[in-house]
């Protein structure tokens, strides 16, 4: 694949002014974590590399329209132009048109092929963990949350209000990531990360009561 430097180019140039969660660093721990994952569950290097880089090259459109715009379509229809650019085959394109449409959770495409679990899986991989932490942090601090409100009834909390902590979206959010994770490797990664972030949480509780 001589190309795919250059795909990283364009993708880059399309995520330089998204919000940081979804940035090209992002792009780039995605793509680390679904080749480590695709190499031990087999399978198709090609596609998932293509696949990962392209994910959210759409994002941009869906920020602008404030989610009007699915990205995972638009990026799809995006990625299936660069790739008829640089003349991929049609075959290849199906597949990782599919990985692109299937990776986001909130809509209910099902990710069917292997590739497709594994972008997906790698896609919610790193909303958990250290870099889970770190994003939550950063989105709260983003839209001016407090650093932490336990003891709130969280389910009564607005989105993008003074209670929109990284709490309130480990609790009803990011608890659950691990329960939806399609491959063997992807679940052990999973597993790990979620016992992290929820020692940090026990952590940050009871330094907040006093405890520690
Ligand atoms: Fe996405
Ligand atoms: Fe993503």
């Amino acid at each position: 694949m001589d190309f795919i430097k250059e795909i990283q180019e364009i993708v880059k140039k399309e995520l330089c002014s998204v919000n940081s969660c979804h940035d090209w660093e992002h792009t780039e721990r995605v793509y680390n974590l679904a080749m480590h994952i695709g190499k031990i569950e087999k399978a198709d290097l090609e596609v998932l590399a293509l696949a990962s880089l392209l994910h959210d090259v759409g994002r941009k459109a869906e920020e602008e329209t404030k989610g009007k715009i699915d990205h995972a379509l638009k990026g799809s229809e995006m990625a299936r132009e660069i790739l008829e650019k640089y003349g991929l085959n049609e075959k290849k394109i199906q597949k990782i048109c599919h990985c692109i449409e299937t990776h986001r959770s909130r809509a209910n495409r099902i990710p069917e092929s292997l590739e497709a679990k594994i972008l997906y899986d790698s896609d919610k991989l790193d909303s958990i963990g250290a870099i889970g932490i770190g994003r939550i942090f950063s989105f709260a601090g983003h839209i001016g949350a407090k650093v932490h409100n336990k003891g709130v009834n969280l389910n009564e909390v607005e989105e993008y209000s003074l209670d929109d902590t990284a709490w309130r979206e480990w609790e009803l959010k990011l608890k659950h990531v691990f329960s939806r994770i399609y491959t063997d490797e992807g679940k052990r990664i999973a597993k790990e990360r979620h016992e992290f972030m929820e020692g940090f949480f026990d952590r940050l509780n009871k330094e907040v009561d006093g405890e520690l």
